[in-house]
């Protein structure tokens, strides 16, 4: 156990698997109380079950602010306040050309990834004013500063969200509120396979344009969220943190 989130109470949204799981687990191990959002409830159920006392589950659709208002509500009869909210629920649509992506589908990424992130932060920064301040963290993408081919509307998503963090950054800043987000490259969770879509050896070619020759793991962007929500981040605001192996440079 550290103690470097010690007497923290953290929501994490999407935390029912992948990078979320992976954060939420962290931030556990780090001293913090963490509130484990999912849409699939028994997801969080399992991560929760498996930190222990240190963590409650909560099910929420992040799109919905209803749901949002009553996962805060959750999380303060649970432990008392809220100081971090990391915006990583998400959701994309298969890797293909741009005629062939449906209104809905781009309905359904806009709906999670940038919707859910602004209702997430509407719905905590009340609890961080009370308080005297608070770190956002949204995952955001490589995707939202290097785009390329067959992914146009969940690029877009995340370009999105990168620019919202700048414009929080500032506008928070009064609120002693920190607003940060990361920008994974390719990470090794169960989404992936749909970034990469079916043609074969899309994987290897993938690796193959990261210098540092792999794809990331949930621990490298969970490492990072820590980073930020901690002490040591104290002057860190409007940051979009990458953690690609220096694929975006
Ligand atoms: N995997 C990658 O290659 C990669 C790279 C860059 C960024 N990202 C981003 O990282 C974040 C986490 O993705 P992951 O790869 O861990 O995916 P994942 O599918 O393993 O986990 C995402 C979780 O979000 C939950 N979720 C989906 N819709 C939701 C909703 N409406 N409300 C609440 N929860 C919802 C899912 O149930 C799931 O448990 C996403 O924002 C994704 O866009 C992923």
């Amino acid at each position: 156990m550290g103690e470097r989130l010690k007497d923290k109470v953290a929501i994490v949204t999407g935390a029912g698997s992948g990078m979320g799981e992976a954060i939420a687990h962290t931030y556990a191990r780090e001293g913090a109380k963490v509130a484990v959002l999912d849409v699939n409830e028994q997801a969080a159920q399992r991560v929760a079950a498996a930190i222990g006392a240190n963590a409650a589950p909560i099910a929420c659709d992040v799109t919905r602010h209803d749901d949002l208002d009553r996962a805060v509500a959750a999380t303060l009869k649970a432990f008392g306040r809220v100081d971090i909210l990391v915006n990583n629920a998400g959701v994309t649509h298969v890797n293909k050309p741009l005629m062939d992506i449906g209104e809905d589908e781009f309905d359904r990424v806009f709906a999670v990834n940038v919707k859910g992130v602004f209702l997430g932060i509407q719905a905590v920064v009340p609890q961080m004013r009370k308080t005297g301040g608070g770190v956002i963290v949204t995952i955001g993408s490589t995707a939202g500063l290097r785009p390329r081919p067959g992914l146009s509307a969940y690029n877009a998503t995340k370009g999105a969200v990168h620019n919202l963090t700048k414009t929080l950054a500032v506008e928070l800043a009064p609120d002693k509120i920190r607003v940060c987000a990361i920008a994974p490259v390719a990470t090794d969770t169960p989404l992936l396979p749909t970034f990469l879509g079916p043609a074969p050896g899309q994987r290897e070619k993938f690796i193959a344009t990261v210098p540092l020759g792999r794809l990331a793991e949930s621990q490298d962007i969970a490492d990072t969220a820590l980073f930020l929500a901690s002490h040591e981040a104290r002057f860190l605001t409007g940051n979009i943190v990458e953690v690609d192996g220096g694929r975006c440079v």
